[in-house]
């Protein structure tokens, strides 16, 4: 799978962890930075991880910050992306599951290594639910494209 990732500084050390085991399970990580510990603003990361996904340049996105909660808000701004924030395998697998969750978004400062790992490995391995939450998810669709719609407006 192509995996689009994005970090903070305070994020920057688990994106260096998870992409290195996102490589060894053979996916194709794309990271698009930060490249160390120098602080710098989560919402650029955030909105860059959230294009590549629409774009179709990856499937999924991998988030990082202190908390995991700037950089999905930063993702979620990106029209078409369902960034969550996911603290264990349970909010991960539900993420996926139940909200058809398109970047995952974790806390660098929150979450220990092994968790991390976890909880990435279940989203990456848990398929969307159709029925119910199909629906559901149309209709986050339509209050986005309502948004678009009432942004145009002059
Ligand atoms: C950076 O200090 C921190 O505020 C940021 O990484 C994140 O936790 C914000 O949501």
């Amino acid at each position: 799978m192509r995996i689009a990732v994005g970090a903070d500084h305070a994020g920057y050390g688990l994106k260096q962890l998870l992409s290195d085991h996102l490589r060894t399970l053979g996916h194709a990580v794309s990271d698009l930075g930060t490249d160390s510990e120098t602080p710098v603003d989560y919402p650029e990361f955030g909105a860059a991880v959230g294009r590549a996904v629409v774009a179709g340049a990856a499937e999924l996105g991998l988030c990082v910050c202190g908390t995991g909660i700037g950089i999905a808000m930063a993702a979620n701004k990106v029209p078409g992306v369902r960034a969550a924030v996911v603290h264990d395998v349970t909010t991960a697998r539900l993420a996926r599951a139940h909200n058809h969750a398109n970047v995952v978004c974790l806390g660098g400062r929150i979450l220990g290594e092994q968790v991390a790992k976890d909880a990435l490995d279940t989203f990456l391995s848990t398929a969307p639910e159709g029925g119910r939450h199909d629906r559901r998810v149309a209709e986050l669709a339509g209050l986005e494209e309502a948004a678009t719609a009432a942004g145009a407006r002059p």
